[in-house]
């Protein structure tokens, strides 16, 4: 009994040694064919194109260069061999960057998706990591890609310090002005944000006018491009006549001073609010003729006293101890109470007014500029590409894997192929670090075994607790080991639930989700000051302009 429970234990130790060194896995290309697919490969250059250009808003006196770096690289952490994304190097800087659409796409009938990873590697400070659909035409000046380049729609996260949101904006056409206007999603989902991959999606259904909005392929937000967005895509059809005004006797007074209302005669405003108590009376034994107060009688003067200089000593005054016997000692007076006659000031009634005529608006015409566009999505321009335009406070955001295209599906299946294996992998190399930290040193194999192999159920227990799957798949040999022990070794199962047990307390106390923020996340998102991300004006809730 007692050896086979040892040799359970060496082969938890041994699987749990190499576990240190897993092999990654390794890159591998999708072969989903989208209109729009990148994954950061040898040739990303041929498709990418860093701006060269100036920012041509000037953010208060200065004017910026679009100088931020860009690199493609792995990541930090990189848990996929060989998986490059693109990072954007530099904090407080201007990055931009485009791409090309082999082809332009519309968005006339099929569904149309753009999905994309992001990972604020250095934290979740101030950056956007919103991308822009670029309006066709833009293919041949990728080098002056700036905040005025025009698109159709900017989707993403903006950090926006503080605040975090997710932007859903398109920019439409007015039919009848030509000119365009941004329609900025109500209410956008605000996401928690962390240092692992996160990924957006946005699906647009122009046949209905619906659209969804995913983080992390969960639906946060789903809607109505004629409902949810403002300004609304559809004027309204009448509108208050410019021209009419309140007629000068328009009565709007509700409620007016009772004109027939007179202080009644008996109604003495000057009368106080408190009178002498005339049915007090003194209380048996005052004594009207002690003072309250007396020098004194144990005071002495002081040796060091010189009447000259000092002048005359008088000794320090004490409560009459007299009084402290007696009701009460000096002259008596009678105590106030509430006057009953007491009114104050008088104040006549209200009542309605007789020739109150309603709140006056004025007259409704026909919107001389209504239009009506039922299928808004089918009227956005073409889009011809992508491009990420951003001002950080953070370095080292990373972008990855970029779906753009019109079916759900597909970026669906792209998701399971790259996203939903990195994130796992991302939340237990975190985990780990967490661990790291938290513990001061890991135990090694060789000088403590127990502990050892302690250390590494606690790890599997503690992921097991929040993400069995995600424990199998990053500690895959501690837990076929821990599930064989359990199954197949019954006489273990006492000595494991004592491994078990053992390990409670730590587990509890570091149980940190990877997806929830810390206390400390949330204090270094807030602490950090106020920065315009791409010179935009970051209001709130409020309808910015972009031109
Ligand atoms: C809109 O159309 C899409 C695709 O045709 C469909 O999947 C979706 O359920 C529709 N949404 C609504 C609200 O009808």
């Amino acid at each position: 009994m007692r050896s086979v429970a040892l040799s359970v234990l060496f082969a938890l130790a041994a699987t749990s040694i190499s576990t240190s060194e897993d092999p990654k896995p390794v890159f591998k290309r999708s072969e989903i064919k989208a209109p729009f697919l990148e994954q950061f490969t040898d040739d990303w250059s041929e498709r990418w194109t860093p701006s060269e250009a100036t920012k041509k808003s000037p953010v208060g006196t200065e004017t910026f260069s679009y100088v931020g770096k860009w690199e493609v690289e792995e990541p930090t952490t990189s848990v996929i061999e060989g998986d490059l994304g693109l990072v954007a190097k530099n904090k407080a800087a201007h990055h931009a960057i485009s791409a090309p659409f082999p082809t332009s796409i519309d968005l006339k009938d099929k569904p149309f998706v753009v999905q994309y990873e992001v990972k604020y590697q250095k934290g979740g400070n101030c950056g956007g990591g919103y991308v822009k659909l670029l309006e066709d035409g833009f293919q041949t000046s990728g080098k002056d890609f700036d905040d005025h380049t025009s698109w159709v729609i900017m989707f993403g996260p903006d950090l926006t310090c503080p605040g975090t949101k997710l932007h859903f904006i398109f920019r439409y056409k007015n039919p009848l002005t030509g000119e365009y206007e941004e329609k900025h999603l109500k209410n956008p989902p605000k996401p928690t944000i962390e240092k692992l991959t996160n990924l957006y999606t946005l699906i647009v259904y122009p046949s209905n006018n619906t659209f969804e909005v995913l983080f992390n392929g969960v639906s946060e937000k789903s809607g109505s491009l004629l409902e949810d967005f403002e300004p609304a895509v559809n004027p309204p059809k009448e509108i208050d006549d410019p021209k009419d005004s309140k007629p000068s006797g328009w009565v709007d007074e509700k409620k007016i001073v009772d004109p027939k209302a007179s202080k009644p005669a008996d109604w003495d405003e000057d009368a106080p609010y408190e009178i002498v108590d005339a049915e007090a009376k003194k209380p048996e034994g005052w004594l009207d003729d002690e003072p309250t107060s007396i020098p004194d009688p144990d005071a002495e003067k002081p040796e060091e006293w010189d009447d000259e200089e000092d002048g005359d000593w008088i000794a320090p005054t004490v409560r009459n101890p007299k009084c402290d016997e007696a009701p009460g000692c000096g002259p008596w007076k009678a105590p106030l109470k509430p006057n009953p006659d007491y009114k104050g000031k008088w104040y006549p009634p209200t009542i309605d007014n007789p020739a109150y005529k309603g709140e006056w608006a004025p007259r409704k015409i026909s919107n001389p500029d209504f239009f009506e566009d039922l299928h808004p999505a089918k009227s956005l321009d073409k889009i011809g590409g992508i491009g990420i335009e951003l001002w950080t406070m953070t370095e080292d955001i990373l972008f990855d894997n970029i779906y753009v295209g019109h079916s759900v599906e597909e970026a669906k299946t792209f998701a399971t192929e790259t996203f939903e294996v990195k994130k796992p992998l991302e939340a237990a190399a975190a985990k780990t670090e967490d661990k790291l930290d938290d513990d001061e040193e890991v135990p090694s194999w060789k000088e403590d075994p127990i502990a050892f192999i302690r250390h590494k159920t606690a790890i599997f227990i503690e992921l097991a607790q929040t993400d069995p799957i995600l424990a199998l798949k990053s500690h895959p040999e501690t837990g076929i080991v821990l599930a064989g022990a359990l199954f197949t070794l019954f006489g273990m199962l006492g000595a494991l639930f004592g491994l078990v047990g053992a390990q409670q307390k730590p587990i509890t106390k570091s149980s940190k989700k990877t997806d929830a923020p810390s206390p400390d996340d949330k204090k270094k998102t807030n602490a950090t000051p106020v920065a315009p991300a791409g010179g935009e004006k970051k209001e709130e809730g409020g309808v910015k302009k972009r031109k």
